[in-house]
């Protein structure tokens, strides 16, 4: 048996799915655990750029099984949509399971997430409007409706009458805006419905049965443990938990199993929304990292926050997921820098912080203690080796293992699948 996980360490768009790419050379199976089409990988093979969002990123290759297991929430059309889009690209799908209890995204979703944003004014959150957080809070109110009940006409028919009566009281009374008609939604989800079939089945069991045969099994993470909704910097995070445990509760695979977890850690930090972040450079080296990382975001163009690596996050995470080895990305984004200053811990009211704050009041006030390392000033993109980066590069990586306490397994110095440095 031999399986692997790629985890983001901070705030999302590390690169994992990148790194979850390179992986995927060698696995015969890739499992997504939890999100949705809030995700945003972009992954590039021979120069060639594909904007993954729901689907695993095994998919770009015509022979890996891939599943999205029943963490994970599904919208049917950007599901559909996105098999259509990499169909048109030359890619080949066959291996596709999509598990009966992942939950699906309905109309009345979007439209909550959208309105309730609008009410929230200055608190809001910052969701990508998806519905993602609210077909998660339908799952937990267990009102939510599954894969597995899409497939039957009869039960769909009731749930979605449930649903459209309780929503609709909602929209009509509380946010005052038009319901959704209950014959509209269900002959277009019906539609969906014998499009997905083929695709669906128990994945509880066939990602055991993988597993258990001794199938290379990657287990694909999106967003990041500082978005995680237990541990991560509440309010402003996702809706589910992307952290080591989640991929073992989203995909019915127990802890047992679970080996060689990777945390892809950015050189750097970016952070999309509201939100505290100590490390964040409002100033000319966050511009640098900004312009120089095109740090935008992939769906909305929003610009991100930027910072400098902070290992009080990493660590944090190493802890929380049990990490095996580091994977550090977009180290070639650094390359024209003088110094390189990394976080490595908060102070506050003058006292070191031993533990990282789950208060949000803590982290606001908490002031970021740096270390300062210089830069390499040589880019890096064309090493291949651990040999050929630059010593001042090697010592900023072996730094950062150093503080975090986990062994470095990757570095990345560009997008390319050939731009990746193996050490473990
Ligand atoms: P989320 O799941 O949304 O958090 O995304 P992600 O972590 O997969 O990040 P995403 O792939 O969206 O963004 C990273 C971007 O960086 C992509 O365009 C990658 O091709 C690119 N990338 C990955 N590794 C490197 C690297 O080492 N150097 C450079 N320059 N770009 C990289």
């Amino acid at each position: 048996m031999a399986t692997a996980m790629v985890i983001g360490t901070q705030w999302g768009d590390e690169g994992k799915g990148k790194i979850v790419d390179y992986l995927a050379q060698k696995a015969d199976v890739v499992i997504r655990s939890q999100g949705g089409n809030n995700a945003g990988h972009t992954v590039v093979v021979d120069d060639k750029a594909f904007g993954l969002r729901l689907l695993p990123s095994g998919i770009l290759f015509s022979d890996k099984i891939c599943i999205i297991g029943s963490g994970v929430v599904i919208s049917p059309q950007v599901f559909l949509q996105e098999i259509e889009n990499m169909r048109s690209q030359g890619v080949k799908i066959s291996k596709l399971e999509i598990s009966t209890r992942a939950h699906v995204i309905m109309p009345y979703h979007v439209r909550i997430d959208e309105e309730d944003e609008k009410l929230k004014g200055d608190a809001k959150i910052g969701t990508t409007k998806n519905g993602i957080g609210p077909c998660y809070a339908d799952k937990i109110n267990r009102v939510g409706i599954r894969i597995g009940d899409l497939m039957d006409a009869g039960i769909f028919e009731e749930k979605l009458r449930m649903n459209i009566d309780l929503k609709n009281r909602l929209f009509e009374k509380y946010y005052g805006c038009q319901g959704l008609d209950y014959d509209a939604v269900l002959q277009e989800y019906l539609g969906y419905a014998e499009k997905l079939r083929p695709y669906v089945k128990d994945t509880d069991y066939s990602a055991n049965v993988y597993v258990t045969e001794g199938k290379k099994v990657l287990f694909e993470g999106a967003q990041a443990t500082m978005l995680d909704i237990d541990h991560g910097t509440y309010p402003f995070v996702t809706s589910s938990n992307p952290t080591a445990g989640g991929a073992c509760t989203g995909s019915g695979v127990g802890p047992r199993r679970m080996q060689n977890i990777v945390g892809v850690v950015k050189a750097y930090t970016t952070r999309v929304g509201a939100g505290p972040f100590p490390a964040e450079q409002d100033n000319a080296v966050g511009e640098y990292l900004r312009n120089t990382g095109h740090e935008f975001g992939t769906v909305t163009g929003r610009p991100r926050r930027c910072g400098w690596l902070d290992t009080a996050v990493v660590k944090y995470a190493a802890m929380l997921n049990s990490l095996d080895y580091l994977a550090i990305t977009r180290l070639d984004i650094l390359d024209d820098l003088d110094v390189i200053k990394i976080c490595t811990g908060y102070k506050y009211k003058g006292e070191m912080l031993q533990e990282y704050p789950a208060s949000l009041k803590i982290l606001e006030a908490a002031e970021p203690v740096y270390e300062e390392m210089p830069g390499w000033k040589t880019p890096v993109s064309a090493c291949r080796t651990y040999e050929e980066l630059p010593e001042a590069a090697r010592q900023y990586v072996e730094r950062i293992s150093e503080l975090v306490g986990v062994p470095l397994g990757i570095v990345s110095v560009g997008p390319n699948r050939k731009q990746t440095i193996i050490l473990k």
